[in-house]
């Protein structure tokens, strides 16, 4: 590994390794392992190596490099032996450039819930529609790349939570259930990307672009061991656990060395500690060179030549690099195994996949013109409980569930139809007209915007419900010059319900966390004309509400994310209470953007920017509790319709070491669920993670795992209000020693359907690696001796009940 090609770079890694000890970083370069299939691919590797022993030299390359197709990436297989070519398409929140598919809710939304049966099933039917449409690679899920480390990163509605445990969770079962409908996932982007800002070093159409093309270096994300291995590979871990089929690298410089030609993290701790067996695809633009990449790790070149050359035409010459001694033809060979092994895995050899119909060729960015639907029955109505146990409500002074109003008065754009259509926001194109009314919002932009077969607006559910109840409802939808209008509707409303949004996009980070359109003087004027103001915000993250949060006329607040084509069923459930909210915050909501750590954005206009992770593992919440900053809405925190009380913490050891963490994972629908490859019980047992990590830790015996459960810890959840309802509740650990955090994150469980009076028991398991932390001088994950605090309860910061645990 190169570190820190400029001074500066260098100078500042040097500070953020003093702190934690440097990576392992004396060798200038990491050997790639070669692949042998892992736990769970053996006899698929063991065609695989039969067929590419069959392979010419330009066979194999012809799996690796990406070709000119109609795709997003295309590959172009080996006919003489029946394998096929790849369509590779977008995710992660709908199979895009297609028409004819759902478009799901985002990732954020998703990780609100807390659901990992919610979790698991949107991957599942979004993968049987990637399968039926033809497509071989979904490019999802997102996995901690971005985190989310920076509020304002651009693409963190398109992941999950900065909180690597809950980001972890998610991918785990956001692969699963993407492969389990038949289709390869990829997990994206590796590693460290937290910025749009300087992601690239061309110049296409980037905001950010300060010099020509292809002169200003990617930013650097510089970060140490310790923060690596807790926090941003943590979640790439869980990933290859659940057998993830590709790992996609990431455009910016990692310590320096561009992520795509970083063997450090690629060759050690992607595919020797986490022992990934699969393959490693660049990003579109992500690959620089044709020999570093290939001998750092790389293992298929997107979109190689295709996209007319535009990122270059890498590997098109790879024939010859062997053939002149370049490069060895056995990292070719690895290449090709890595590439076809999880292909043959998942069958897509044996029974080829349904014909891809395009007739013509996308942009990067339009959807080709052929219509194909593919969507389930049951899809439409799992976005919609998506949205509506992802909706988190954060204030509620009495102003829901609606109570039968009379008249309603809606106001905001952002609850009626994009006026230049359902798809101009993160359609072709990439940014959203906001001079023009850009309505609800939906999804955030880029190639994560997945194409809406239809949007049901907040208007349109919220109209639908006024029908049935007999009462009247009337819209104000523009975003200047509604005062009048608003003097003479709101005041003689029962209730006034406010939408209002912010956008964000991929290739920008976000200007602020001011909300769009001047929402604050609208939501202004309804609460001088009314005492019943509701809020509900669809937005990427954290928003500015200071203004109004503790008005007295605004008696409920509801972050409603961005939920997908369903977005208005599922908001109409919520304020009318047929869906008790149960969602919660899955990042810190402060109240000022000077509250997070400083600096996460780095914008200097400089040819090697470099952006210095100094915060370490003091990511998001546990920033605030280290530096005792009071936040708006801690991490966790989302409120009811009932109320809930905990009790009776029982800490166990356990009765077998294998540990179930991803368990009752089953479908609602009877339909579906004979489709699913579960157990007949329905259950994900951990013990069944189809690949095994070679992580070190300290105490291995030979036979022990880093991923055995070590305590089992219950509590009861009480419902102690009058309507049923469901609560997340949460498991934090103080680990001892110097320089940990307060408490970080390591269970979640969300107790469904509590009736009023009746309880429901929370479980947790807590396996090895939950409760170590990564030592940099052993090189291996480590249970600290002392005193542990488990805590448990509603949130980071509401914890009734904690009991200590001790390792001597
Ligand atoms: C760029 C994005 O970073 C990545 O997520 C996407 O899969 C590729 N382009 C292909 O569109």
């Amino acid at each position: 590994m190169k570190v820190g090609t400029g001074l500066a770079g260098f100078v500042k890694l040097a500070v953020v390794l003093s702190t934690y000890g440097a990576a392992p970083a004396s060798a200038e370069s990491w050997t790639t392992p070669i692949a042998t299939g892992g736990k769970s691919w053996k006899d698929a590797f063991a065609k695989a190596s039969s067929l590419v022993n069959n392979m010419t030299l330009a066979e194999k390359v012809n799996v690796m490099a990406g070709i000119p197709g109609s795709c997003v990436g295309n590959i172009g297989g080996v006919p003489r032996l029946n394998i096929s070519g790849f369509c590779l398409e977008d995710g992660p929140a709908g199979v895009r450039p297609l028409h004819g598919v759902s478009q799901f809710p985002a990732g954020l939304t998703t990780a609100a819930t807390w659901d990992r049966e919610l979790i698991y099933n949107r991957s599942y039917f979004m993968g049987k529609e990637y399968y039926d449409q033809g497509v071989h690679i979904a490019l999802a899920p997102v996995t901690g790349g971005p985190l989310g480390r920076a509020p304002l990163g651009g693409r963190n509605w398109e992941g999950w939570s900065p909180d690597p445990y809950a980001t972890g969770v998610a991918s785990y079962l956001s692969v699963l259930g993407i492969q389990d409908a038949g289709v390869m996932a990829t997990a994206k982007h590796f590693i460290g990307y937290e910025q749009e800002t300087f992601r690239n070093p061309y110049n296409l159409d980037e905001a950010y672009s300060v010099f020509p093309a292809g002169v200003q270096a990617p930013i650097s994300s510089n970060i140490d061991d310790k923060t690596m291995h807790e926090v941003y590979l943590w979640p790439f871990a869980e990933a290859v656990r659940a057998g993830v089929a590709h790992v996609m690298c990431s455009y910016n410089n990692l310590n320096g060395t561009q992520a795509c030609e970083n063997s450090f993290t690629l060759s050690h701790l992607l595919k020797t500690e986490l022992n990934f067996q699969g393959s490693v695809i660049s990003d579109w633009g992500g690959q620089h060179n044709d020999v570093d990449t290939l001998m750092a790790g790389l293992d298929m070149a997107m979109p190689g030549s295709g996209f007319g050359g535009l990122f270059g035409q890498f590997w098109s010459d790879l024939v010859q690099l062997v053939e002149n001694g370049t490069v060895p033809e056995d990292r070719v060979t690895d290449a090709a195994l890595r590439i076809l092994t999880p292909y043959i895995w998942l069958g897509q050899d044996e029974t080829p996949l349904p014909e891809h119909v395009f007739n013509a060729l996308p942009t990067l960015w339009d959807a080709p013109d052929v219509y194909r639907d593919v969507r389930q029955d049951y899809t439409a109505e799992l976005i919609r409980k998506i949205g509506a146990e992802s909706a988190t409500l954060l204030k509620n002074t009495g102003g829901l569930p609606l109570q039968n109003p009379q008249r309603i008065a809606v106001l905001g754009n952002d609850a009626t139809d994009n006026a230049l259509g359902q798809n101009a926001c993160g359609g072709a194109g990439t940014a959203c007209p906001l001079e023009n009314l850009n309505g609800t919002l939906t999804l955030g932009g880029g190639s994560g915007y997945a194409y809406a077969p239809y949007v049901v607006t907040p208007l349109d559910a919220l109209k639908q419900r006024a029908i049935h109840t007999g009462a009247e409802i009337s819209s104000i939808t523009v975003i200047e010059g509604y005062d009048a209008a608003v003097q003479s509707l709101v005041p003689t409303s029962d209730v006034t319900v406010v939408f209002v949004s912010g956008w964000s996009t991929e290739f920008e980070d976000r200007p602020g966390i001011t909300l769009d359109n001047n929402a604050d003087a609208l939501v202004a004027a309804a609460v001088n004309s009314s005492s019943n103001v509701v809020v509900v915000m669809h937005i990427p993250g954290v928003v500015d509400i200071e203004k109004w949060a503790d008005n007295e006329n605004v008696t409920a607040i509801v972050a409603a994310w961005y939920p997908g084509q369903e977005t208005g069923n599922a908001i109409a459930d919520v304020l009318y209470g047929a869906v008790n909210p149960s969602g919660k915050l899955p990042f810190t909501w402060a109240k000022s953007l000077d509250d997070y750590y400083p600096n996460t954005i780095v914008s200097d206009p400089v040819l090697e920017p470099q952006s210095d992770f100094t915060d370490g593992v003091f990511i998001d919440y546990r920033w605030f509790d280290a530096q005792n900053i009071t936040p708006r809405y801690e991490f966790g925190f989302g409120l009811s319709y009932t109320t809930f009380e905990y009790s009776g913490l029982i800490l166990s050891e356990p009765q077998t070491s294998s540990s179930t963490l991803f368990r009752s994972i089953s479908l609602n629908s009877s339909a579906v669920s004979a489709s699913l490859k579960l157990s007949s019980a329905g259950f994900i047992s951990d013990s069944d993670s189809l690949q095994d990590t070679a992580e070190p830790f300290a105490d291995f015996d030979g036979s022990n795992s880093l991923y055995d459960v070590v305590l089992e810890v219950t509590a009861t959840v009480s419902n102690t209000g009058e309507s049923s309802g469901s609560e997340v509740a949460q498991l934090y650990v103080s680990i001892p020693g110097d320089g940990q955090p307060v408490r970080v994150l390591r269970g979640f469980d969300k107790a469904k359907d509590i009736a009023p009076g009746a309880s429901s028991i929370a479980s947790f398991e807590l396996r090895r690696k939950d409760l170590s932390v990564w030592n940099p001088v052993k090189q291996a994950w480590e249970i600290p001796k002392g005193q542990f605090i488990i805590s448990v309860g509603a949130s980071s910061r509401d914890l009734p009940l904690s009991e200590t645990w001790s390792r001597s």
